[in-house]
């Protein structure tokens, strides 16, 4: 299930350059999701190609695998303006196409705050659920989810940093 190209299911439709969709390969089963696309997401539209693109994309080839092992998806398809987090509204409108990303998965990554806010009703501290495996409900079906940290939350912490790390050791052995 896709957004319509007109998709005006939230204010989020007045600021987009276009919807970005997800980028990969869904018949790996191994989604990642993170927050919403940035300025240079929307303009190219594709998910994770801006600073944080840059930062997990490194990350995945240190661990042995790249973005086209996987598929790369956000909460929301639009940009929210001046990057604002998208909103509880903004993210349950999108979510049908969420969860149609999501419903046969193996195993979703959620990509810090916003992913796990809505994922899993989660709003404390990463550091608290940061790489133990839970599960989430899609569709009234269990999957396995991981939570970690944002790209974006590596760039000034180094624990966050070592910890998207061993994350991506995580994937790389659930991809083998
Ligand atoms: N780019 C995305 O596509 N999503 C994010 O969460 C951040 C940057």
């Amino acid at each position: 299930m896709r957004p319509e190209p007109g998709c005006q299911r939230c204010g989020l439709c007045k600021g987009r350059t276009q919807i970005v969709f997800p980028d990969g390969d869904p018949s790996t089963g191994i989604v990642f999701v993170g927050e919403a696309p940035g300025e240079n997401e929307d303009l190219q539209g594709k998910p994770f190609v801006g600073r944080s693109g840059k930062i997990l994309d490194g990350m995945m080839e240190e661990a042995g695998f790249s973005r086209k092992d996987v598929l790369i998806t956000n909460t929301v398809k639009c940009r929210p303006p001046g990057n604002r987090d998208p909103t509880a509204e903004e993210m349950a409108a999108c979510r049908p196409f969420l969860d149609s990303e999501l419903e046969n998965a193996r195993l979703v990554v959620g990509l810090g705050k916003s992913a796990c806010r809505d994922l899993m009703g989660y709003d404390g501290p990463m550091g608290r659920i940061a790489n133990v495996f839970t599960e989430i409900e899609v569709n009234g079906k269990k999957v396995r989810f991981l939570p970690t940290y944002h790209p974006a939350a590596t760039i000034y912490n180094k624990t966050s940093r070592e910890d998207l790390r061993v994350a991506m050791h995580m994937v790389k052995e659930e991809l083998e």
